[in-house]
């Protein structure tokens, strides 16, 4: 029986997706025999509210030298980063004789709004790829991964910080006890730790079940947060929803009984407990409509396939690996997946083995249909394919939160 990565109570099973590979593991063909499968399953803790993943391959699997998501790939993302960083510029006041560390600050995307301000900055980047696009940038990063411990070389080598930022990253870490000890010793009295993730509820409402793989340990919810919080001295001062990744939370925190605490926090926690999410039922129900999307998709792309339709997909993202693996799409059903991420070119999609070409060749393809991976991204994307789209009579599919198929 499951125990909680964050109570150590029994944990509740409600979802098993069977055996899955790295999401990120884009491999070439030579290594098909060599990969690398771990059972997902995903459970509900009833006492602290967390939704975690039964099992996880080590960290060195999967955050590496060549780590394959770049986070610079959307402009959008881009934008809202910017705005991240500006936010907390003016909240904690920061200047420069301030410091902002950055928990897995990735190819730099959000970090370098500080650069830019002359406020000194820490960047904890353990894929090493990916960190030396960010200090080809000129931000400071130190590739390794962040803990208690390395929370104790920082503060040695350059004193508390005034913020502590994540995105995208505190769902990922299993080891949450070690984090929020490394975060309390290293925030300032009067600072601030300010992280965004996939949220929960938004993963519930939706069925967006494919936010779940191998890296996405948690799905936090406010209720949640609060809970792991509270263990380490620290408590949630606001709650802001974000549009993000289909819908993610930004929780700020701070020392316990430092900063006034929002409104938000207890309103947002309310809404949780009115769509159930301290209850496994809520959990269930959502397993129910991932079983609905996954008959409805594959019913959708067989008959395609019986009448020699030309499917191909958009965006070779993390999440598609569950949606491939899980639901049994292959390169029968998907022609190829184009992405404009240059190292995933060439190789083939983890578990599935589906071809992933440059984006530049999608044009050429005229395809029939266009099943939309990074859904995530779908005003950005089907704005700039409008025009593409249109003149050629081709169709989106979508699959969140069901199946559709758009003209
Ligand atoms: N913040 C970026 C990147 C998210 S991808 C964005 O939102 O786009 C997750 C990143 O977390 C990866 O770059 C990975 O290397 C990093 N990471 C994973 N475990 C970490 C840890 N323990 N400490 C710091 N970074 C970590
Ligand atoms: P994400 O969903 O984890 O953000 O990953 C998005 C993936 O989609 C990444 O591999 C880059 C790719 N992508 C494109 O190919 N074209 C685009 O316009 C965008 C926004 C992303
Ligand atoms: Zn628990």
């Amino acid at each position: 029986m499951a125990q909680c990565l964050i109570c150590d109570l029994k944990v509740e099973k409600f979802i098993d997706f069977g055996q899955q590979p790295i999401a990120n593991g884009f491999l070439t063909e030579s290594q098909f025999n060599n990969e690398y499968f771990f059972k997902m399953e995903v459970g509900f803790c009833p006492n602290c509210k967390m939704v975690q993943l039964l099992e996880q391959p080590d960290r060195e699997q999967m955050f590496h030298e060549n780590y394959a998501f770049f986070s610079s790939t959307s402009d959008y993302m881009k934008e809202h980063f910017k705005n991240f960083a500006y936010s907390v510029i003016e909240k904690q006041l920061l200047a420069e004789d301030s410091l902002v560390v950055e928990i897995g600050c990735n190819d730099g995307i959000m970090i370098e709004n500080f650069l830019n301000k002359n406020i000194p900055h820490l960047g904890v980047e353990p894929s090493k790829n990916v960190a030396d696009i960010a200090r080809s940038k000129g931000i400071n990063v130190t590739s390794e991964f962040f803990d208690s411990k390395l929370a104790l070389d920082v503060i040695e080598k350059y004193g508390k910080a005034d913020a502590i930022l994540s995105a995208n990253v505190m769902c990922h870490i299993p080891y949450m006890h070690s984090i929020f000890e490394g975060i309390e010793k290293l925030l300032k009295d009067d600072g601030i730790f300010s992280f965004e993730d996939p949220y929960a509820a938004d993963i519930v409402q939706k069925a967006s079940f494919d936010q779940i793989y191998d890296e996405h340990t948690f799905l936090f919810s406010v209720m949640s947060v609060s809970y792991l919080a509270n263990i380490h001295g620290l408590e949630v001062i606001d709650v802001e929803p974000q549009v993000t990744h289909g819908g993610s939370m930004r929780y700020t925190l701070a020392h316990k009984g430092r900063k006034e605490v929002s409104i938000n926090v207890q309103n947002q926690i309310q809404k949780e407990k009115e769509l159930g999410l301290d209850n496994i039922e809520a959990y269930n129900n959502f397993t129910r409509k991932v079983n609905i999307v996954k008959d409805d998709l594959m019913k959708l792309l067989n008959e395609l396939k019986e009448k020699n339709k030309k499917v191909v997909a958009y965006g070779a993202t993390s999440k598609s690996t569950t949606v491939t693996n899980f639901f049994g799409i292959t390169p029968e059903h998907l022609e190829f997946i184009c992405d404009t991420t240059p190292t995933k070119h060439n190789k083939f999609s983890p578990g599935a083995h589906i071809p992933v070409i440059p984006y530049e060749k999608f044009k050429d393809s005229k395809p029939d249909y266009v099943l939309l991976f990074a859904w995530n991204h779908a005003k950005e994307i089907m704005e700039k394919e409008k025009e593409y789209m249109e003149a050629n009579g081709i169709k989106w599919i979508m699959y969140v939160p069901d199946v559709k198929v758009i003209d």
